[in-house]
């Protein structure tokens, strides 16, 4: 295998594992399940953290020379929404977080659709992001490897979407 076909399959298998995390979400806020919204809602943090970081650290930078630097903006835009997302479903799940003494309440009908559309709005970017492989599998090999150092560094330090946000990421949303 190339080292090129190694990071698509890599790039496909995490893209699918979020894909996964947010078809849970919604169906536990269908469901109705406090305990199972607030895990999910941990695990996506978790898990695009350090995705989104080695984007945005390797991968986004040397697609500009492939999409110019206002498609790569746009992209950047689709990372502000998710974690703005993340952050309002972070705080829906802090509502039933369950406490020491007391089963948590069931979410209401409003904030369980509100709950769904947040995740919802995640779910082009998944998509949209997946297909960047395409472009990738044009670069120099040399821009690859330092694609999967980046992302090996970014897994190393292991910060959840919203704590990088809120510190290394520099990018104010
Ligand atoms: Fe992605
Ligand atoms: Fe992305």
């Amino acid at each position: 295998m190339t080292i090129t076909d190694y990071f698509t399959e890599t790039f496909r298998a995490e893209h699918r594992q979020v894909r996964d995390l947010l078809l849970a979400l919604i169906a536990a806020f269908r469901a109705g399940d406090p305990r199972r919204i607030s895990a999910l809602v941990s695990a996506l943090s978790a898990a695009t953290g350090p995705h989104f970081r080695y984007e945005e650290e390797a991968m986004y930078p040397v697609l500009v020379s492939v999409f110019g630097r206002e498609y790569v903006d746009k992209l950047l835009s689709d990372h502000d929404g998710t974690i703005r997302n993340v952050r309002e479903l972070a705080e829906l799940a802090e509502l039933y977080r369950p406490a020491d003494l007391y089963w948590p309440d069931e979410p209401d009908e409003a904030q369980a659709a509100w709950g769904i559309e947040l995740t919802r709005e995640i779910l082009p970017h998944v998509s949209d992001c997946d297909g960047l492989s395409l472009m990738v599998e044009t670069l120099p090999e040399d821009d690859v490897v330092h694609i999967l150092a980046t992302r090996d560094v970014a897994r190393e330090s292991n910060l959840d979407l919203l704590t990088w946000a809120g510190t290394v990421r520099g990018r104010h949303v």
